[in-house]
Parts: structure tokens; C-alpha cells; sequence
């Protein structure tokens, strides 16, 4: 390998975060969300990690829960979008997967490619997040029509739309509304995201559905909840080239970073060909042998430029932090005017991803 860029992800850090989350819901059981490649983390290294501790876990397409059979992961597998085709209820049942059904299109589906054998079904229910999932009404009635195919394990599950905020009152109705279906039904439940699960106890149903917090993000408004969770992912690379430049002169594309004074600029050896975001602007900080220095200029596609006049002897080879256990994650994402969800899935495959154990 050439370049030291690495996604360093931490073992440890998604066992801890893990059991915490699952700490704050003893009555529920909490599958591990790992769509979108865990979240850039790796789904089959994060299956592995959790192999003995997670009950579930769910991805959001076929596709994706094919790949971690395929690498000898057996756990149940839940397809939060259910089918996208007709064809692939066949591959869930052959798969042993567990398929959420939104609509009565999919059901139409399974009823007729698996009318005697089908796979796993839940049942999405849309409560006010208005993406996916069948009204109350459509649900209940879907059970019934289609009762030859939803067996009596069948999990009732709805997304919450803002349950990071914990004044917003619209998780309570759409907690509310749920309620009543259930009710009605006496079907298991599964409700609560991350989100949900740090901060609306009322929402942890059978089965918790958790993304976020496992990696070590803060999915809530509110930063105190940061320090609960460990990072995840370790965004790093190097130090590639160093040059003096003077007061006046320029750094990068556009010329959008003019020196002040006589400074060092390092360039470093990531861009956003790996994820690293082109919209993070100057003072963004990378953190270079362990001290705050910041973005110069615009982030190219396989290099960006810090200005690291401020941090003392600085190599071609020294390590830069880009996030990470030092420099979270939410701080670059808010300098990108983005979220955390969006910079970890982007990290991209150039990256290799590096499991470390402590
Ligand atoms: C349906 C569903 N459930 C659970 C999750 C996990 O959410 P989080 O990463 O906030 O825990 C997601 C993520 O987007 C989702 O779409």
C-alpha cells in the first residue's frame, strides 16, 4: 500500500457504544443497522465485531443482506425497504430474510412467489414521518387480507421523523397514533432509531433499530449526549508535501485562501474522491500530529491544504486526523454544513477500512 490514508474503525468503540444503547432499553431487543455499508464502516466487518452480541441486524436493500450471507453471516437479517422487485421475495425467502412490507404491491408479490413458504414479513406503518409505511387503517386491513402470508411474528415497525429533538412534539403523536394500531393488533413493535432510543424511553419497543450512536456520532440536537458514545471511525492520512509561502500569496483552487502572514502550508494526502467533503471551507480543523490546524484553500479531489504554521515541526509522513477519536466527527460535519450521517457513508471505497481491536 502507497498512500497512508485509512479508515481506522474501533472495535471497541462499537462494542461499547452497542451495549450502552442497549443499556438504556432492558426490555428491548436492539438490532444494529448496517446499511450503506455500515455506514461507511463496513457491514461485514461490523457483523463480525457484533457477531455474538447483536440478535439482528437490518440493511436497507436486498442487495446489501445478500452480501454478508454470501460472507458466511447467518444472524436474521431484517430488509428495512422491503422488496424493490418481485423477484427478490424469492431471494428472501431462500436467504432467510426478514422483508418490512410498505405497501400492498410487495404483499401482492410475496402472495404470489411464496404463496405457502414466504419469508419473515413486518409491516412498515407510517405515523407522520409520510416516506414509507401504510396508514393504521391500510395496515390493520392488510393484516387481515393477507393473513395466508403474515404470520402471527409479524412486527409492527414506524420511523420516527424528528426524534432528535426531545421537545418536538410530534414524536408523542406519532407514538400516539402507533399506540392505537397496536393496540388493536397485540403485534410486537419496533419503533426507536438512535435517536428515539437516547431520548424517548416511551418509544423502545420489542426491537430497537439502531445506526448512529453504534458508530459513535450524536444523533440528537442536543451535544451533551456526545460524550456517551465513543468514535467509531478513525478518518486519517498523511502528509504528502510542505512549502513556505509568503504574506499575500495564495493556496489552491480559485485562490481561495490567502496567507496573512508567512505560513506552512502541508498538503495532505485526501480529497473528496475519498469522502473527505469539498464543501468544508477554510478554518475547517484536521487535527496534524495531534494539534488543531486548519483547512487552507479548496479541498481537492485526492489532496487538501492545511495551514500548519502554528503547530511546530511538521514532516512529509506525519500523520493528520481528519476526524475521529481526537476530532469528532460532528464538528467537520457541521463545518460542511451537513451531518454526520452523510460524511461516514461517503467515505469512499479507495479508502481501505482497518479493523483495530485496542
Ligand atoms: C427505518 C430506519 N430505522 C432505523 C434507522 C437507524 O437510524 P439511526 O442511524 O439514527 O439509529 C434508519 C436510518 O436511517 C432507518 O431508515
Amino acid at each position: 500500500m502507497s498512500r497512508q490514508t485509512q479508515a481506522i474503525i474501533h472495535a471497541d468503540a462499537i462494542i461499547h457504544n452497542f451495549d450502552y444503547l442497549c443499556s438504556l432499553a432492558p426490555q428491548s431487543q436492539t438490532m444494529v443497522v448496517i446499511k450503506a455499508d455500515a455506514y461507511g464502516h463496513g457491514a461485514i466487518n461490523v457483523a463480525r465485531i457484533l457477531r455474538n452480541k447483536a440478535p439482528a441486524f437490518a440493511v436497507a436493500i436486498t442487495e446489501e443482506a445478500i452480501k454478508l450471507r454470501e460472507a458466511g453471516i447467518d444472524a436474521p437479517i431484517v430488509v428495512l425497504e422491503g422488496p424493490h422487485q418481485e423477484k427478490e421475495c424469492l431471494q428472501a425467502r431462500d436467504e432467510n430474510l426478514t422483508i418490512v412490507v410498505h405497501d400492498t404491491t410487495q404483499l401482492e408479490w410475496v402472495k404470489r412467489q411464496t404463496p405457502t413458504q414466504p419469508p419473515g414479513i413486518w409491516l412498515k406503518v407510517d405515523t407522520g414521518m409520510h416516506r414509507l409505511g401504510m396508514t393504521p387503517e391500510d395496515a390493520q386491513r392488510a393484516l387481515t387480507d393477507y393473513s395466508q402470508i403474515i404470520g402471527d411474528d409479524c412486527v409492527l415497525v414506524t420511523h420516527m421523523a424528528s426524534a432528535d429533538d426531545t421537545d418536538n412534539s410530534a414524536t408523542a403523536n406519532q407514538l400516539d397514533k402507533f399506540a392505537r394500531l397496536v393496540k388493536q393488533t397485540g403485534l410486537a413493535v419496533s419503533i426507536a432509531n438512535s435517536p428515539a432510543t437516547l431520548g424517548w424511553p416511551a418509544s423502545h419497543g420489542n426491537w430497537n433499530r439502531v445506526g448512529l450512536g453504534v458508530f459513535g456520532s450524536n444523533p440528537m440536537h442536543d451535544a451533551s449526549y456526545l460524550s456517551r458514545v465513543q468514535p467509531a471511525m478513525t478518518l486519517r492520512a498523511s502528509v504528502i508535501a510542505l512549502r513556505h509561502i509568503k504574506a499575500g500569496e495564495y493556496v489552491g483552487y480559485g485562490q481561495a485562501w490567502q496567507a496573512q502572514k508567512d505560513s506552512i502550508i502541508a498538503t495532505i494526502g485526501i480529497g473528496y474522491a475519498d469522502g473527505y467533503p469539498r464543501h468544508c471551507s477554510n478554518g475547517t480543523p484536521v487535527l496534524v500530529n495531534g494539534q488543531r490546524a486548519p483547512l487552507a484553500g479548496r479541498v481537492s479531489m485526492d489532496m487538501l491544504t492545511v495551514d500548519v504554521t502554528e503547530v511546530g515541526q511538521v514532516q512529509i509522513g506525519d500523520f493528520v486526523e481528519l476526524w475521529g477519536e481526537k476530532l469528532r466527527i460532528d464538528e467537520v460535519a457541521a463545518c460542511a454544513g451537513t451531518i454526520s450521517y452523510e460524511l461516514m457513508t461517503r467515505v469512499s471505497p479507495r479508502v481501505p477500512r482497518v479493523v483495530r481491536y485496542r
